[in-house]
Formats: C-alpha cells, structure tokens, sequence
C-alpha cells in the first residue's frame, strides 16, 4: 500500500529551480563557457560543486583553477542564488502542490523532502512548509547527490516505511534516476523526453492529480 509522498523541491515545491539556472548562467558566461537551458536540464539534482565541475568540463577549464579557487567560484553562484530566494514567501509554492500535500495528509499518508541543496531548509522557511513535512534530508544528511538513490532512501528510512511504498515527485532527470534506483514509484513534472524514465509524467504542476497518481501506482506496483 501506499504510505508516503517524498518530493524534490526546486523545480517541484517552488520556482527555485529558475533561480539555480540563472545563477549558474551568470557564473557560466563570467568564464566565457556557452549556457544553455538544455545544458542546465543537466544540473538539475545535482550538487553545488558536481554542479561547477560539469560547467567547467563543458567549457574544458576542468584544469584551469585550483581547489581554492573552485571554492570562491561556487561561493560566488551561491551568493548570487541567495539574492533571489531572499525574495521568496509562502506565494511562491507552485500551483498544484497545497492542495496536493493537503490530500496526502488527508488520506494520512507521510511526506518527505528529498533535497541535495544546502539552501534546502532556507527556502522550506520562506515558503513557511517546513511543518508540513514530517522529514526533510537534504544536503546535511547525506553523502551522494542525486542520481544516487542514498537521499530517497534515506527520506524512506527516516518515515519508517519501505521504498516501494513510496512516491517520489521531481523534476530533474537525476532526481527520476534516483528514485527509481531507490525503488520508487517516480512521478515527474516537465518535459517528457527529459523524464522518459519516470512512471508518470505532468507538464506542470498544476496537473497534478492524487486520485490519478494513486490509480497508477496500484496498477503498477
Ligand atoms: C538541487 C538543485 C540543483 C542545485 C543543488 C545544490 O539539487 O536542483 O540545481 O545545484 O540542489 O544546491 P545548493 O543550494 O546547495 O547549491
Ligand atoms: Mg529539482
């Protein structure tokens, strides 16, 4: 049976995705290397300096600093990344997803956060959510970023409820391959040939439907 609805949160929960995409940007073309959304579908789920060593590859500059100085560069995208979700408040919770967590809660189902961004609890503040999850994994708590299962699973363990009585809602590609590498039921919002993977697919998250995803899950699972 289904116990519990374990979420990514940029991208899912709020627009913070945008922001992480314009930071990233910023920095990108400051080191003269081209970014394009279909790159940065590539970064979504990813960690901080996973993050910026995949931008430097991309521009072949993987050489070209030091350790120190990669330091100062993610510091500078995240101080820029900050700038944006200090401007975030409980209107920025997308379309769709109050009414699904109401429904969850409801039916008395448990809720999770699944977030690799160290900004996780920050943002889960301004959006004034944190109460309404009963756990929240985010950087913190784990070792490997997404497309590892280790943060889905460790979401599961904390709830006291076993992966395939879970749904795992994102928005990234590594976020869909570490769910179903948790053995999760996957429901993914966007596009669907970047989420081929996922069991279910929404464009938005104002599509999103509990009676739907529930039906599909007991088909499949
Ligand atoms: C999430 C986002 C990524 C971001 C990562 C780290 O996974 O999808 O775009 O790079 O978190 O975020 P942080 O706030 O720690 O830099
Ligand atoms: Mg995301």
């Amino acid at each position: 049976p289904l116990k519990a609805f374990i979420f990514d949160l940029d991208g899912v929960i709020t627009e913070s995705a945008e922001y992480h995409y314009l930071a990233w940007k910023a920095l990108a073309e400051e080191l003269d290397i081209s970014f394009t959304r279909e790159f940065n579908e590539e970064l979504k789920g990813i960690s901080r300096m996973d993050s910026l060593d995949k931008i430097l590859t991309r521009g072949g500059r993987m050489n070209d600093f030091t350790q120190e100085e990669k330091d100062s560069l993610a510091t500078k995208k995240n101080e820029h990344y900050r700038t944006f979700i200090k401007k975030i408040t409980p209107d920025d919770v997308l379309p769709g997803i109050e009414p699904l967590l109401a429904e969850i809660r409801s039916r008395g189902l448990k809720i999770g956060l699944a977030s690799v961004s160290k900004n996780a609890a920050d943002v889960m503040n301004s959006l004034r959510l944190t109460e309404e999850f009963d756990v929240i994994v985010d950087a913190a708590t784990i070792s490997k970023s997404k497309p590892d299962p280790e943060i889905f699973l460790t979401a599961a363990r904390l709830l006291n409820v076993a992966p395939s009585e879970c749904i795992g809602v994102e928005d990234a590609a590594a976020g869909v391959t570490s769910i179903k590498g948790a053995g999760m039921f996957a429901v993914g919002v966007g596009s669907a040939e970047t989420l081929a993977e996922a069991d279910l697919i929404y464009a938005n998250t104002s599509l999103l439907s509990y009676e739907e995803i529930l039906a599909e899950f007991e088909k499949r699972t």
